[in-house]
């Protein structure tokens, strides 16, 4: 079985207990869906939501009628994707060796998956990453900076060494600018 740092943490929430954070902050009137609206400002057709845990953005595109699709390795989270929308695809697949068939508008990496790859794997997931990206299309991610793991500088590298540009960078999904702080979303075009 391949490992990540996702995987061999025991102090996180998985499944269920995951998505119960999340469900407490909808019922207390939060919107959980900055992702989701971030994403769709681009108006793309199809999304692929690398890492996708428990479903949470993919399914919520789906609903607002964008072709998405789910991966990730985490078999338990994967799961509770698949109960919740049994009718959407789901692959519990390592990005590291991602070969899907078709390539996509949005490449999206929510949720800190680029700080819970396997240390020294980046490069490779970025390179399966970027091949499903459509001519034009996006790849976006948001994660907490911690130098330590993976700095902003350092990932800029490895999407800029496969020919992707910056397009954008907030510190919040919902376009608070990006003041050096803790946190980045960032949006890389790929051109050609
Ligand atoms: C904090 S969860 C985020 C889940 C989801 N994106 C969200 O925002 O709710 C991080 C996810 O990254 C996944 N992940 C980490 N490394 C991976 C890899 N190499 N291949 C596929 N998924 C991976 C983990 O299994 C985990 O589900």
């Amino acid at each position: 079985m391949t490992e990540s740092r996702w995987s061999r943490r025991s102090d996180v929430l998985r499944g269920q207990d995951y998505d119960q954070r999340w469900d407490r902050m909808a019922a207390s009137g939060q919107n959980v869906h900055g992702e989701v609206d971030f994403l769709l400002s681009y108006q793309p057709e199809s999304v692929l939501d690398a890492g996708c845990g428990t479903g949470r953005i993919a399914i919520e595109l789906n609903r607002r009628g964008i072709h998405s699709v789910g991966v990730d390795l985490d078999r338990q989270m994967l799961e509770e994707a698949q109960r919740k929308a049994p009718h959407m695809v789901w692959c519990n697949e390592d990005l590291r060796d991602l070969e899907l068939k078709s390539t996509f508008d949005i490449v999206v990496l929510a949720g800190n998956v680029m700080i819970f790859l396997e240390p020294g794997s980046e490069l490779q997931v970025m390179q399966r990453l970027v091949r499903h990206v459509n001519n034009g299309g996006l790849l976006i991610s948001g994660f907490s900076l911690q130098p330590e793991v993976l700095s902003l500088s350092r990932y800029d590298e490895l999407v800029q060494h496969f020919g992707l540009s910056l397009a954008g960078r907030w510190g919040t999904w919902q376009r608070d600018p990006f003041d050096g702080g803790t946190y980045a979303v960032s949006v890389h075009r790929k051109t050609n």
